[in-house]
């Protein structure tokens, strides 16, 4: 029996394979009383190790090392995991506005890799995408000036057919690019670790062994790799004790393809101040976001009632059952979970957060669109799909390392119709640029989808319009990739390459 199929069958009890070993932490459940069960079972937060890189003649120079190593998740057993300078997972790197950062990225692992930037704006051969292949115990450097505003960006494992996997075992991590002095003034929370948290969520399946279980099935790499043990940071179960009743949440779906319905156990609204590109023009009340994988939200939460809450994942959103996905075999892409507990019991008093505008955007209801493009993310089913290889295509091409699908012209704007007829949601990532979502089959996105995203889910059956720059950079032959972001859909060639001429 594999794990995961012991885990979903044990949710909540120790029992079986566990309880002959030691209790390890508890999957509480539904938990709106608080922190009444089984207290001693929840880990620390795992607050990641920050990265700024040296300053050496002018550039901020990071020293990354790709590594393998085993990690102690669970409780009871230890995995073998990847990671950046360090076993498992990555430190956060942190840089400004303006910055020429140098990348210096050392592979130690036994196979090739490549890490990529995602959300940041940059020349196409610094890009980490499958073109910038490391082989083992070599070194590869990415420099770029960094022009993105503040924000949370994700870098990423981007290896030919193998990022899904890759990044399942550990090769992934937040990076910030930060103004504390902005932020200051605006009265937003920016101080790592004492009111600014990074909140990476990830789902892992696990065998019976304590290996992670990753299959390359038909059936996985349709649905795409889910698991039932929630990982904040790396972590399950986790407790985060803010040393400041109002904090700065940067929500990061690292997963590789679940969908979150994010909201806390007693419905407390929270304040959404920036999305996948940076700050919104005025932060946005909610009480709910939804994340697709790769999508960031940063958020602020007013704990100073003091009362312990539950950051949750609510079933509805998942890529659950529609036509063929039927089934138990998808009741797992769409449950409930607990995904990390807050006690501020502790926590220092701050003052309210009371800004209604943070920034202006750029007026783009006006810029002149160079050409509007069609992508359409298909699932071919039947034969093909089912004993094939094939299947997953953009426009009816899978990904092929040897074909330019699109070329575009730098410095203009672009629309893109993203039309999904098949019967799972995807989430479309274009490098090397920050958009607008203009609309969901005509209708507003979102109301957590009105900044500017690097990633966008479009629905089963819906048409989403994006609009976005091209960029300063050109290159006629290093492309970037453009992608659905379930990574078992990109490895299996829902992907496709433009350049920037
Ligand atoms: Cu987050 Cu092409 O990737
Ligand atoms: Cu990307
Ligand atoms: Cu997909």
């Amino acid at each position: 029996m594999k794990r995961r199929d012991f885990l979903r069958q044990g949710l909540g009890i120790t029992s079986g394979l566990m309880a002959a070993t030691q209790a390890p932490f508890a999957f509480a459940k539904s938990d709106a009383s608080g922190f009444s069960n089984s207290i001693s079972q929840r880990n620390d937060f795992n607050l990641p190790a920050i990265e700024e890189g040296q300053t050496v003649r002018g550039k901020q120079v990071f020293k990354l090392t790709l590594q393998q190593g085993q990690t102690r998740i669970l409780a009871d057993t230890t995995t073998e995991t990847i990671g950046i300078n360090q076993n498992f997972l990555a430190p956060v790197l942190r840089m400004k506005k303006g910055q020429t950062v140098k990348m210096e990225v050392t592979n130690k692992l036994d196979e090739i890799a490549a890490l990529h930037w995602h959300g940041m704006v940059l020349p196409a051969t610094e890009d980490g995408g499958p073109h910038q292949a490391i082989e083992p115990n070599t070194t590869w450097i990415a420099e770029w000036k960094v022009l993105n505003e503040p924000s949370t960006l994700f870098y990423h494992s981007h290896t030919h057919n193998q990022t899904g996997q890759q990044v399942w075992r550990g090769l992934g991590g937040q990076m910030q690019i930060v103004d504390e002095d902005r932020d200051a003034d605006l009265g937003i929370p920016h101080q790592y670790g004492i009111d600014d948290y990074p909140v990476i969520l990830m789902d892992r399946a696990f065998e019976e062994t304590g290996e992670f279980y990753y299959n390359n099935s038909r059936m996985d790499k349709m649905q795409g790799m889910h698991g039932d043990v929630m990982l904040v940071n790396g972590v399950p179960n986790s407790v985060l004790k803010p040393k400041k009743t109002l904090v700065r949440l940067r929500l990061h779906n690292a997963s590789n393809a679940r969908f979150y319905h994010l909201e806390f156990s007693d419905n407390r609204p929270f304040q959404l101040i920036a999305t996948d590109g940076g700050l919104l023009e005025k932060p946005t009340k909610l009480r709910q976001i939804r994340l697709a994988p790769a999508e960031r939200a940063e958020i602020l939460v007013d704990l100073s009632d003091r009362k312990p809450i539950t950051l949750k994942s609510i079933k509805g959103y998942g890529n659950l059952s529609r036509g063929m996905m039927g089934g138990n075999n998808a009741s797992h892409l769409d449950q409930d979970f607990d995904l990390l507990h807050l006690d501020s019991s502790q926590s220092e008093q701050s003052s309210a957060f009371k800004r209604t505008q943070l920034v202006t955007f750029p007026d783009w209801s006006k810029v002149q669109v160079a050409k509007t493009r069609l992508m359409k993310l298909e699932m071919q089913m039947g034969p093909r799909m089912m004993f094939g290889s094939g299947g997953f295509t953009i426009n009816g091409q899978a990904m092929d390392m040897n074909v330019i699908n699109e070329v575009t012209h730098a410095n203009t704007f672009e629309i893109w119709e993203l039309q999904n007829p098949s019967t799972m949601h995807h989430p479309f990532h274009i490098h090397n640029t920050q958009f607008r979502v203009l609309d969901r089959d005509g209708k507003a996105p979102y109301p957590w989808e009105h900044g500017f995203k690097d990633t966008v889910t479009v629905h089963s059956k819906e048409t989403v319009r994006i609009l976005f720059p091209t960029g300063p950079y050109k290159n006629n032959n290093t492309p970037y990739m453009y992608h659905c972001h379930i990574l078992e859909h990109e490895d299996a060639g829902m992907m496709g390459q433009f350049t920037v001429v």
